[in-house]
């Protein structure tokens, strides 16, 4: 809790350098415990008497900053000192609080947050072996003075001048070279300035901690045929480079970031639009080894456009920087490309759940766009162990929704002035539904119901048709569908359509969540049963792949059977391909193989011609791509407006590798996988196939081989379940069990 501290600010404006915030005092007497309880505007990295204190990147993480602030505890009880005087360093930069979000439009809403200063509350709380106590507050005794970090801001990168390292108020540094960093002269120690700003919106820790994850060596470096130097590391990471290097003070270090290299092999980052992706170092003297602390990229190059020297490969490191997810599914098969696919359906995880899920983590975006994680909502909660991740971000997806019960379209709201979606909006609902089924906890329901109801009250509200969605201010439709007309991002299926069947799902998904809550819900029940039949008036025919995807996920279609034929039969007609974008893509394999069209779900899934799943794995992918042709045939790229190589929303598809190749299902009636049915559907194309998931109950695995004998099924289960292997069902008790067909 921080109770008497007050928030601070730098004394004086220093522009773009991060200020650093500095306390000294003494400890005469014998520690027995001491505690810093901080959080930033902006974010801060603490360092006390020389030491980082805790593991937190990039704290305090990004909430809807206008109604929550995480603060974050830290025990330091080993860091500090009784025999010399301590200082403690707490250094801020812009983050997610001030940096011009997003990058592509100038918005009021944005303006106002570019506004906000950088400042610090805090306390020190220091416990004595004599039982006496002490409280250092953040206040105006402070000194704030200019760090070593000349800028930092989230798309832009960050520049820091190590000349300035030892202490900032006796650097020693001129005020202008050709590096482009700015130099402070020195002064006399600055104050803080007390801050008038809310400490209302101040909340405990909530999500998981950023952390540094994993460290990827660069796998080599190498001239371009423009003579660009790069640096490949092999993968496309979420982070920030590491590197050592031996040079003289003043030498200087710029390096870009890239996720792919052209056609040709030179480097190529137009596609990360107004984000510079930048880092600026200026050297001191002798070995050093440096990372940004204040921001992070989306890459899998870097362009070293100065290095001193001559660089190899030893001298970098990738770091991955994500929220502190712990991985508890596994997919793993006899075909190497769906390996791959499956690697990149996690890598494009890692990189994305950085305390918000985000669209992508390169361009001027790196937002949580809200339709996107409804999207992939499944498939994450069985990769990860995200139920922490996701309450939190529902908290502020609650805590941002707009007095008319809509949600914006990025989560926190940095684009208030933009309208709700059908499919994105929905996330209010889907979302907490999907972790409440996954890891089987009510109290995300109960914590989100008021929020979800919100939602589907708003549709009933603003509607111009009862009982449809209809007139909406906005539909994304099926976004990037390849139906979409010439020049356009939208699918071909109808808006209408999308957001009525949307209506409908989010209204039966509320019911659902009522029921476990045991609310009474027959109102939202009756809604229901009169969107779904003027659904089926209004739309007796389906046009599109995603409209008959969404009519039988959905339960609107008034014969399934029929209409999952119709599909089948569109994707066959297109030459076996798929048509969908963001919304029909995450059911259009489930539709095809609940209604025995398993072969064709197959036949696209392994599909290796443009457009599919593996054909960003033959172009070398090393994550999910945002467009089916991020790389086109010819081996242009998309366009730059809008082609991110890093999006994970199409890797929506490994849920149905777990539920339905694998066949491991969880039960809506035993949420958690309390109870488990594995159905499994094997395909010899795959050889062999292998989904864990480590549930609440313990993990179960399903794995099938295709042997000369017939097929052979190994299932362990940790809960008592139903397994189906062709026509039979058994019903087992915890264990490990085979089976032949
Ligand atoms: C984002 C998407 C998002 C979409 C909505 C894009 O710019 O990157 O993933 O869902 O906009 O239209």
């Amino acid at each position: 809790m921080i109770k008497n501290a007050n928030w601070i600010t730098s004394g004086n404006d220093s522009g773009d350098i991060c200020p650093v915030f500095c306390r000294s005092w003494k400890c005469e007497k014998e520690i027995e415990k001491a505690e810093l309880t901080v959080t930033a505007l902006g974010v801060y990295t603490a360092v006390l008497n020389g030491t980082r204190v805790g593991e937190y990147v990039l704290a305090p993480g990004w909430t809807a900053y206008g109604k929550r602030l995480q603060y974050q505890i830290y025990d330091i009880t080993d860091l500090i000192h009784t025999d010399s005087e301590n200082t403690l360093k707490i250094t801020v930069g812009k983050g997610w609080m001030s940096s011009p979000m997003p990058g592509w439009f100038d918005y009021p809403s944005k303006l106002e947050r570019m506004k906000r200063p950088r400042g610090i509350i805090g306390e020190l709380h220091i416990q004595y072996a004599d039982h006496t106590e002490e409280t250092i507050y953040t206040d105006e005794n402070w000194i704030c003075e200019d760090s070593p970090v000349r800028f930092s801001e989230i798309y832009d990168g960050e520049s820091y001048d190590a000349r300035l390292e030892s202490s900032a108020e006796s650097a020693a540094a001129s005020d202008s070279d050709d590096s482009g960093i700015k130099h402070a002269i020195p002064t006399e120690p600055q104050y803080a300035a007390a801050l008038s700003w809310s400490k209302n919106i101040l909340i405990p820790q909530e999500g998981e901690e950023i952390r540094e994850m994993e460290r990827v060596a660069a796998r080599r470096i190498f001239r371009t045929p423009k003579g660009e130097l790069l640096v490949d590391f092999g993968q496309e990471v979420t982070g920030y480079v590491e590197f050592s290097v031996n040079a003289e003070a003043g030498e200087q270090i710029r390096i870009l970031h890239g996720e792919m290299l052209d056609k040709d092999g030179n480097f190529y980052n137009a596609n990360y639009r107004s984000a510079n992706a930048e880092i600026n170092y200026i050297c001191r003297e002798g070995k050093q080894t440096w990372h940004p602390q204040l921001t992070f990229f989306g890459f899998r190059y870097i362009c070293l456009k100065k290095f001193p020297g001559e660089p190899v490969p030893e001298q970098f490191t990738a770091i991955e920087v994500r929220s502190d997810i712990r991985q508890t599914g596994s997919l793993h098969c006899g075909n190497k490309k769906l390996n791959q696919l499956f690697s990149n359906i996690f890598w494009g995880q890692k990189d994305n759940f950085l305390d918000v899920p985000t669209d992508c983590p390169q361009r001027d975006e790196r937002l949580g766009w809200t339709g996107d994680a409804q999207v992939f909502v499944k498939t994450a909660s069985y990769n990860y162990d995200v139920e922490k991740f996701f309450r939190k971000w529902l908290h502020d997806l609650a805590a941002d929704q707009r007095p008319d019960g809509s949600v914006g379209q990025v989560i926190p709201d940095y684009t208030p002035e933009e309208q709700p979606s059908a499919a994105w909006g929905d996330a209010a609902v889907i979302c907490p539904w999907q972790i409440y089924l996954t890891y089987g906890n009510t109290d995300v329901l109960r914590d989100q119901f008021e929020s979800m109801k919100k939602w589907v009250d708003y549709i009933t509200a603003t509607t111009t048709t009862e009982n449809m969605w209809t007139g909406a201010p906005h539909c994304f439709g099926d976004w990037l569908g390849l139906d979409a007309p010439s020049g356009s991002y939208k699918g071909s299926t109808r808006d209408e359509l999308i957001c009525t069947a949307f209506y409908a799902y989010s209204t039966s998904l509320l019911v659902k969540a009522g029921h476990v809550l045991r609310k009474d819900m027959s109102s939202y029940e009756v809604l229901h049963t009169r969107i779904v039949s003027a659904f089926q008036k209004a739309y007796p025919e389906y046009l599109t792949q995603t409209e008959c995807v969404l009519a039988v996920q959905f339960g609107l279609a008034a014969d399934p059977q029929k209409t999952a034929d119709q599909l089948a039969d569109m994707v066959v007609k297109a030459g076996t391909q798929i048509r969908t974008g963001f919304v029909g893509t995450p059911y259009i394999l489930h539709v095809l193989s609940d209604y025995g069209h398993a072969d064709i779900a197959y036949d696209l899934l392994l599909r290796e011609e443009y457009p599919s799943w593996l054909f960003s794995v033959n172009q070398g992918a090393t994550t999910i791509w945002e467009h089916w042709d991020g790389i086109m045939q010819n081996g242009e790229f998309w366009s730059t407006d809008m082609n991110s190589f890093n999006h994970y929303a199409y890797g929506s598809v490994a849920d149905w590798v777990y539920e339905k190749a694998a066949g491991i299902q969880n039960q809506e009636d035993a949420p958690g996988f309390a109870r488990i049915r594995i159905s499994p559907i094997p395909d010899a194309r795959l050889r062999h196939l292998t989904a864990s998931i480590n549930t609440r109950h313990g993990k179960v695995s399903s794995s099938w081989k295709v042997t000369e004998q017939g097929i052979r099924y190994e299932i362990d289960t940790p809960v008592d379940a139903e397994i189906v292997i062709g026509d039979q069902t058994y019903t087992v008790t915890p264990g490990i069990y085979t089976y032949w067909s």
